[in-house]
């Protein structure tokens, strides 16, 4: 007999659950497994390299594909790779993305070496920067050297906080005053930086550009191939975000009932049509809407070694976003480097007014809401090569 019922809306889904002990199953699925790493950032690893790697692992980068491959070297240095298998070949053709994901990846380990009185010596691409794609040739080596005076950084005490906000903000915008402050804090001591934040909250730029960013959203959500890459990384449920604690995040007590109930799964989610797939567009839609600024970042040209200082600064933004109360979240569709997505890329820059070779790296939606989880990582000994 049915005791009690839970109805479940999504866009245009709904789904009845039948049952208090169903109910009570779906509620409980946690992914603490997958949040481990957060917690074992400010434990001691017995090595200075894995306890600032140990913060680095925690870098925001592409689909949380974290492509990471390290190599210990003697007893102070360490070699970077990507795992090539880890890149984005459909949505991000050159590598572009995936290699910022190194820059914001670096940044973090200099600033938790720092705080543990280490310098950092990163050598950027030792063996020449890789082109037209990333190849097994190293991302970075990096040495690092017992130093009392370095420079501790102000930021480092966001990196447990900090997070890219997937959701509806409020409709308060962010005034000229806090993105100033998100300036001075994420440039500190650079008085003349290579790459630049611009950002608005008028409202007329604001609607223009929310235009642009689902024009681009539609046309890789459209795009057979372009789509089914984000489908293929999309862990459904707590299950599979602990047994992959990589890709797209779709856990939670919602998920989990439909995909129970048969609604959410891999191929539902790439079926036109499907109740999965327009629940996909009105969650997007309803973010997007939800969305009263933009920031975005500027680079004078884009070699791999500027791709690697966006990401520096990509995540120091980040961090400072974090510091201030502020949510942020990367929109890179427009970005991104496929053929059917070229005239709006183009569209874009126009519109802000950047010309080759100068570019935007980072596209991202500012403004406020409520801290999600910690996404999931891989613990740091699954990245080490040697040991
Ligand atoms: C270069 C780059 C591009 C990204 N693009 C997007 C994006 O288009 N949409 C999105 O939701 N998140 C995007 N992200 C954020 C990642 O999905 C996020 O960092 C990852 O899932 C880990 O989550 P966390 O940052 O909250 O730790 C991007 C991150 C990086 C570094």
């Amino acid at each position: 007999m049915v005791s009690r019922r839970r109805v479940l809306v999504t866009g245009g889904a709904s789904l009845v659950l039948l049952g208090g002990g169903f109910g009570a199953y779906v509620g409980t699925r946690s992914i603490a497994k997958a949040q481990e790493p957060w917690i074992q950032a400010t434990t001691g690893f017995g090595d200075p390299r894995l306890d600032a790697l140990a913060y680095a692992i925690l870098a925001p980068n592409p689909h949380n594909r974290q492509p990471w491959q390290v190599r210990l070297m003697g007893n102070d240095s360490f070699t970077v790779y990507c795992d090539l298998d880890k890149r984005l070949p459909h949505t991000d053709p050159p590598n572009r993305q995936i290699t910022i994901g190194f820059g914001t990846f670096l940044e973090l380990f200099r600033q938790a070496a720092a705080e543990k009185g280490y310098r950092a010596e990163i050598m950027p691409f030792p063996e020449g920067e890789p082109e037209p794609v990333l190849d097994s040739r190293p991302i970075a080596s990096v040495k690092m050297i017992k130093d009392p005076s370095v420079p501790r950084d102000p930021l480092f005490g966001t990196i447990l906080n900090r997070r890219s906000t997937k959701e509806a903000f409020t409709p308060r915008s962010v005034d000229d005053a806090t993105f100033a402050k998100l300036q001075d804090m994420a440039f500190a001591g650079q008085s003349e930086p290579l790459i630049s934040l611009e950002a608005t909250s008028d409202a007329e730029r604001v609607a223009r550009l929310r235009k642009l960013n689902w024009q681009a959203w539609s046309v890789e959500y459209d795009v057979a191939r372009t789509q089914k890459e984000s489908v293929d990384l999309m862990r459904i449920g707590a299950g599979e975000v602990n047994a992959n604690p990589d890709g797209i995040d779709m856990s939670g007590p919602m998920m989990e009932a439909l995909r129970l109930g048969g609604i959410v799964s891999r191929k539902e989610l790439a079926t036109k049509g499907s109740t999965a797939y327009e629940s996909g567009i009105s969650m997007y839609r309803e973010i997007l809407d939800n969305t009263s600024s933009f920031g975005w970042l500027i680079s004078p040209d884009n070699r791999r070694i500027t791709q690697l200082q966006s990401g520096a600064v990509w995540v120091r933004i980040n961090q400072a976003a974090t510091a201030l109360g502020l949510a942020m979240h990367p929109v890179s569709q427009i970005l991104q480097e496929f053929p059917e997505m070229a005239h709006l890329y183009d569209q874009y820059h126009k519109y802000l007014g950047i010309a080759a070779p100068a570019r935007v790296q980072g596209f991202f939606r500012f403004g406020y809401a409520a801290s999600p989880e910690p996404s999931p990582r891989w613990p740091v000994e699954s990245f080490i090569l040697n040991v």
